[in-house]
């Protein structure tokens, strides 16, 4: 199931009639993300495409490889993302097993995923380094690096997978930042205020050193989605990816910074970088549909390229909604279903819709139990890892179908009394949002939608919701056809 590397993923897709070849000649400056944009826009996210001949480079571009629920899932290795959340959920479940034979029975299979999650360290080169280039040789101007939108500060890397290691554990992070290409072997590093290759550079201001860093780019799509899943600080992304692909991810020494790469990358940019020195990066077009103001963050000096002979190089746009990370989101609540409800079992689903940029509106449907339930679960999932983003929470019953945007809304405008119903809390906001009264500092709201108890104060009666009876449907059903509204209703 596993792919042996970013272009095996790419044949892959084509075989499945989800990826376009473009051979005329586009500009990475601004051109591209035209295309692109109209494309992810198309109902379904349209195809992945891949620009055989951007101009002024010699290397093709692929965008939009994960913009579709089903690439998604072919990216994942899955007939579809939920079959990996029934996986987890299922490895996640408390069994009491009756008997020591029947325990060993159940758990050694389990423990079996596990063995072969862990990434192998290889001797020598990866295929990453086919091409080394050190020194005056080190040119970011020879990749097709999209300048996406008009009042963009520069050219942007947008799919890297940012390595580095905490300076005191010695444990590998993994995320995915965003880089400003400032020339031909300097960029900026906006790993956000939250973000573990933040604290990672903290660390290492407090310690007076510079921090290595790999900016990875390609591998198994698995690896790029594990970039960006919240996975709690301490987990290794690499670990996980390797539980997904259901086979180990195999890392080389990088060349010139004390870290490991996937050796099956199709670039891997490798430098130093001093948490002291900042420059100006930015603005951005950001996820949010608006430009991220500029500001001030690390710079990287790059140390080493290295890539294959014939590398291809993975981006992708973010811009107004619905864009192809919409759908690297969309795996995250899926996949973190099963965890959230290790903390939360009440939690019976979530959607974080896609317009809502994930973290500004979230859905979540309980089995309320008990008064301020709702208020409950909104308090923990504000304090849960990246979920502390969560802007607007709205909490439904159980029998809620949150995937129904519709069903939501007429539920939430029925079921509040605003003043009793509505909890303003004030704490960590996503580095992105720009109404919040200070950079990642404000407020954030939650909506009890449920069914209120007496004990909450609510003393009227609670209307039962409009429903026919099912002997009517059923008889309706077989009259319908002599009512001559055939095809209607
Ligand atoms: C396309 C894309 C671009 C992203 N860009 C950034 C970014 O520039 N800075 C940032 O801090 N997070 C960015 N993120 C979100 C992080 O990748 C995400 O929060 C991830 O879990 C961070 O990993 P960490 O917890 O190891 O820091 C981006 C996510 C995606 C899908």
């Amino acid at each position: 199931m596993a792919y042996t590397d970013f272009q095996d993923f790419l044949t892959r897709l084509e075989r499945e009639g989800e990826l376009k070849r473009i051979k005329a000649c586009v500009d990475p400056y601004l051109e591209i993300t035209e295309v692109a944009d109209r494309i992810m826009k198309m109902p379904g996210g349209g195809p992945a495409l891949l620009f055989e001949n951007p101009k002024g480079s010699s290397i093709p571009l692929a965008i939009n490889v994960f913009g579709s629920r089903k690439r998604m899932s072919i990216a994942l290795g899955v007939n579809d993302i939920e079959d990996i959340a029934c996986e987890i959920a299922e490895m996640l479940k408390p069994e009491v097993p009756s008997g020591l034979l029947n325990a060993a029975r159940e758990l050694l299979p389990k423990l079996g995923v596990l063995a072969k999650m862990p990434p192998k360290h290889d001797k020598g080169d990866g295929r990453c380094q086919e091409v080394v280039l050190t020194g005056d040789d080190i040119d970011l101007g020879k990749f097709p690096i999209l300048h996406c939108w008009p009042q963009d500060g520069g050219p942007y890397i947008t799919l890297p997978l940012v390595f580095t290691n905490d300076p005191n554990t010695g444990k590998r992070n993994v995320g995915m930042y965003r880089v400003q290409v400032f020339d031909r072997n300097t960029t900026a590093m906006h790993w956000q205020l939250h973000k573990v290759g933040a604290e990672h550079a903290r660390i290492t201001a407090e310690k007076r050193q510079k921090i290595d860093v790999a900016i990875v780019l390609g591998g198994d799509p698995v690896l790029t989605y594990a970039a960006t899943a919240p996975l709690p600080p301490g987990i290794d992304e690499m670990l996980f990816a390797g539980f997904i692909r259901k086979k180990p991810v195999h890392l080389v020494r990088a060349k010139t910074v004390d870290l490991e790469v996937p050796e099956d990358a199709e670039i891997v940019i490798e430098g130093k970088l001093d948490p002291s020195e900042l420059r100006m990066e930015g603005p951005f077009g950001d996820h949010t549909g608006y430009y991220s103001l500029a500001d001030m963050y690390p710079v990287l000096h790059i140390t080493a390229i290295t890539h294959r002979k014939n590398p291809v190089y993975p981006t992708t746009i973010v811009g107004q909604p619905p864009m192809e990370d919409g759908w690297l989101g969309k795996a995250t609540e899926r996949l973190f279903l099963p965890l959230l409800k290790l903390t939360l079992p009440e939690v019976a689903d979530m959607n974080l819709p896609i317009e809502g940029i994930f973290h500004n509106i979230a859905f979540i449907s309980i089995k309320k139990r008990y008064p301020g339930h709702a208020f409950k679960v909104m308090h923990a999932l504000w304090g849960l890892g990246q979920a502390m983003f969560t802007k607007m929470i709205f909490v439904f019953d159980h029998d809620v179908d949150v995937q129904n945007l519709k069903e939501c809304i007429w539920r939430l405008g029925n079921n509040i009394d605003p003043e009793r119903d509505m909890c303003v809390v004030r704490g960590p906001i996503d580095v992105l949002d720009h109404a919040s009264r200070a950079l990642g500092f404000g407020s954030k709201v939650g909506f009890d939608c449920t069914r209120k108890l007496p004990a909450e104060g609510f003393n009227r009666e609670w209307p039962d919701v409009i429903e026919m009876s099912q002997e009517v449907k059923t008889r309706v059903n077989s009259m319908w056809s002599s009512l001559g509204l055939e095809g209607l209703g």
